[in-house]
């Protein structure tokens, strides 16, 4: 499963919409995809609660479905955790791994994404793998030395076919679902320094051809100016995506 870069626009749900919600809403954008050709491939990522639901609903779209995580042994004695072939049973695509609430929140490190996101490529779901920086971090200078080890750390070792099918997600922490967006010169110098890293650990070529999403406070506002830097190849977009209307004005930037 190699895949090629391109504009992906992706809603993260968070812990927002059951199953009813999220059929509703699912079935909402897709109504607003109808007879429309966007530029991107869209992708839903509910909670795993609402997934069959919204499967179900973007059954007849062109949108794609994601998971908001997965454990990474197939089966077994893992109480409260979903498997790679859970998710992609029910024909999701994508799955993310390294979001920053799951580093920081729930305490997530190096260790436990690179095993979720073999797991991930094993089982043929495409993991859009997540890195940014806290904001003392990015005040204290760091930001790009933090990055570079969660790039380094988890993707280092990963065949070429590999790291083909992965997708990344600049998401600075400071400007996830704060109303602070990075500047487009901040988010492409970053999206830059990450396909420079990228091409140290395998070669210019996959660099050059690896989808980087920005993600962080991505609004219908905000969004024409950051995905028109040549940097930046889509958008995961959390707040925002919970309505219709305004995720299909990302998709659709005026
Ligand atoms: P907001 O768009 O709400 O800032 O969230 C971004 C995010 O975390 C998407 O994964």
């Amino acid at each position: 499963m190699i895949e090629v870069r391109r504009t992906i626009i992706a809603g993260n749900w968070k812990i927002n919409m059951d199953h009813l919600e999220g059929a509703s809403l699912a079935g909402d954008i897709a109504a607003g995809l109808e007879g429309r050709e966007p530029a991107c491939e869209v992708v839903l990522i509910p909670p795993f609660t609402a997934l069959p639901a919204v499967m179900n609903a973007i059954e007849d779209s062109p949108i794609s479905g994601g998971a908001q995580n997965l454990w990474y042994e197939e089966n077994g004695a893992y109480t409260g955790e979903i498997s790679t072939g859970m998710i992609s049973a029910l024909g999701c695509r994508y799955v993310l791994v390294g979001h920053s609430e799951r580093r920081h929140v729930i305490g997530e490190g190096s260790d436990i994404l690179s095993r979720k996101l073999r797991a991930a490529l094993a089982g043929g779901l495409i993991p859009i793998y997540c890195v940014g920086e806290t904001l003392g971090e990015r005040e204290s200078g760091t930001a790009s030395k933090v990055v570079a080890e969660q790039i380094g750390e988890v993707l280092t070792g990963l065949s070429d076919a590999d790291m083909r099918s992965t997708v990344i997600a600049y998401e600075p922490v400071w400007a996830i679902g704060t109303g602070k967006t990075a500047t487009p010169d901040d988010a492409g110098s970053m999206h830059e320094i990450i396909r420079v890293l990228l091409g140290d650990i395998f070669g210019s070529r996959t660099a050059e051809d690896t989808p980087i999403l920005y993600g962080g406070s991505v609004k219908p506002g905000n969004a024409a100016e950051l995905l028109a830097r040549e940097e930046i190849d889509g958008a995961l977009v959390g707040g925002a995506s919970l309505e219709a209307g305004s995720f299909l004005g990302i998709v659709f930037p005026a």
